[in-house]
């Protein structure tokens, strides 16, 4: 008769403070759902004079993740340290032991997910990743259980917080990207490497998990097409405000006659449609099952409390199922491992959408004559165009959005037109979701 359920968290950061802070706050909320008191054993930081606003018991944080590993009275292992030989190496060390492990780290599991959750199936243990993407969002959850019934279909995310942090704070408060993503920082959103936020790495290895869950296919994030939003200016925002439209990292997953199409890239949508309407730190994902058509689930998607949030969710599965031997019931990959199949990613230059192109060219006659003439010689066809100003001899923008178009014919004219003299720097693009009117 198991009489508690012990824990041992090894990273007491930004979202280890938050799982801390929940599983005290929360405590007596928690035995009520699973029957017996979940009790945090022991938690390894390298630092362990920081204050955190928590007081915890004496002896219970240390410095070293070993002390984690071979306490006997740790049931279930969380790994926050994030990174990868030496995370890899302690859930992997858990796992053998026969231990739940419940990790935050993405970056991780879009690199060695198959090892680790192999590693898992095969010890019949739990390993609980619903923090890695979305933040509080249990989208993780939805995939396994909830939509267990549906061929997903298409998966369209805003699955990082920095970036739509930044992207929001830019739009409304016409804010520059340094200064807000210091504040995204500063509110513990970021990744340590912050680079992997505004370069879309995130997002995709974010992508990579949701798409192996979605399909039943492994993924490997490397080959994902991965753009960030670091190019974005203020102009661009203003442009696609005018025609209606408001500029998000989106992460694309979809299903295409057999092949999966995944890709990281901003994109416009229109004002109205509901990613549209996601701002700040909030995350938003929508997906579309056969059986069930829509699905959009919200919510914040970085920060302690609530990537705390779908952390301790997992170390209350995790403590279920130990309480009814049921321990590995789900799959880690969603799909049973044996029934998983390996489906063809198609290339970039393979999809199709609509896009939207700004030139930065010298005003003189003939210009956009000659761009739209290499746009029609490549098979594009122009849906709309913009030129502000009239400013002979200087450089003005020329925007145009086109008509469905397939990515190989834009990336083609776009070198052309980028050999042309009146350029004044290489063109912008950003892709457009949407209807093609
Ligand atoms: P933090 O940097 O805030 O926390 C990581 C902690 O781990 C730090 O306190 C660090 O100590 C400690 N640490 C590093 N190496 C070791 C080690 N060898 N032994 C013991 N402790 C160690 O990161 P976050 O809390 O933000 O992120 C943790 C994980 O959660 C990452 O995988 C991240 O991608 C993921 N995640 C983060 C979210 C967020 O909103 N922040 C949301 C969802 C997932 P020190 O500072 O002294 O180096
Ligand atoms: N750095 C990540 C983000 C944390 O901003 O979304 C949540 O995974």
């Amino acid at each position: 008769m198991i009489s508690r359920v012990g824990v041992g968290m090894i990273g007491f950061g930004t979202v280890g403070t938050g799982v801390a802070r929940i599983l005290l706050d929360n405590a007596a909320l928690i035995r009520r759902r699973v029957g017996v008191p979940i009790e945090l054993v022991r938690i390894a930081d390298l630092d362990v004079t920081r204050d955190r606003g928590i007081t915890l018991p004496p002896g219970m944080l240390v410095n070293d993740a070993k002390q984690v590993l071979a306490d006997p009275n740790v049931d279930i292992v969380v790994e926050l340290i994030g990174g990868y030989d030496f995370a890899k190496r302690i859930i992997l060390e858990a796992i053998a032991a026969g231990k739940a492990v419940v990790t935050a780290n993405k970056a991780l599991l879009a690199l060695h997910g198959e090892e680790i959750f192999a590693a898992a199936a095969r010890r019949g243990v739990d390993i609980g990743f619903e923090a890695s993407v979305g933040g509080g969002i249990p989208v993780i959850h939805a995939l396994k259980e909830g939509l267990a019934a549906n061929a997903i279909q298409s998966i369209y995310g805003i699955i990082n917080g920095t970036s739509n942090y930044i992207l929001s704070r830019m739009t409304n408060e016409g804010k520059g990207f340094e200064e807000t993503l210091g504040e995204a920082q500063r509110a513990g959103y970021a990744e340590a490497d912050p680079t992997f936020d505004v370069a879309g790495t995130d997002s995709a290895h974010k992508l990579a998990i949701l798409a192996n869950l979605a399909f039943g296919t492994p993924i490997n994030f490397k080959d994902l097409y991965t753009e960030g939003v670091t190019h974005i200016t203020e102009h661009d925002i203003t442009y696609a405000r005018e025609f209606g439209y408001q500029i998000k990292l989106l992460g694309i997953a979809k299903l295409v006659e057999g092949e999966v199409e995944a890709r990281v890239h901003p994109t416009m949508l229109p004002a109205d449609s509901p990613l549209a309407k996601i701002e700040g730190v909030y995350n938003a994902i929508q997906l579309v099952g056969d059986a069930v058509g829509d699905v959009v689930l919200v919510g914040r998607g970085a920060g302690d409390l609530a990537a705390g949030s779908a952390v301790v969710s997992d170390i209350i599965a995790g403590a279920r199922n130990l309480l009814k031997g049921g321990a590995g019931r789900v799959p880690p990959a969603s799909f049973q491992p044996e029934a998983r199949r390996p489906l063809r990613l198609r290339p970039m230059e393979e999809i199709r959408s609509l896009y939207y192109l700004r030139f930065m060219v010298t005003d003189r006659p003939g210009v956009l004559s000659q761009i739209a003439g290499e746009l029609g010689r490549c098979g594009i066809s122009i849906s709309s165009m913009l030129q502000k100003g009239r400013r002979e001899g200087q450089t003005v923008p020329i925007v145009i959005k086109t008509h469905m178009a397939r990515e190989r014919d834009v990336q083609a004219a776009l070198r052309e037109i980028n050999r042309m003299a009146f350029m004044s720097e290489p063109a912008t693009l950003i892709r457009v979701e949407g209807k093609d009117e």
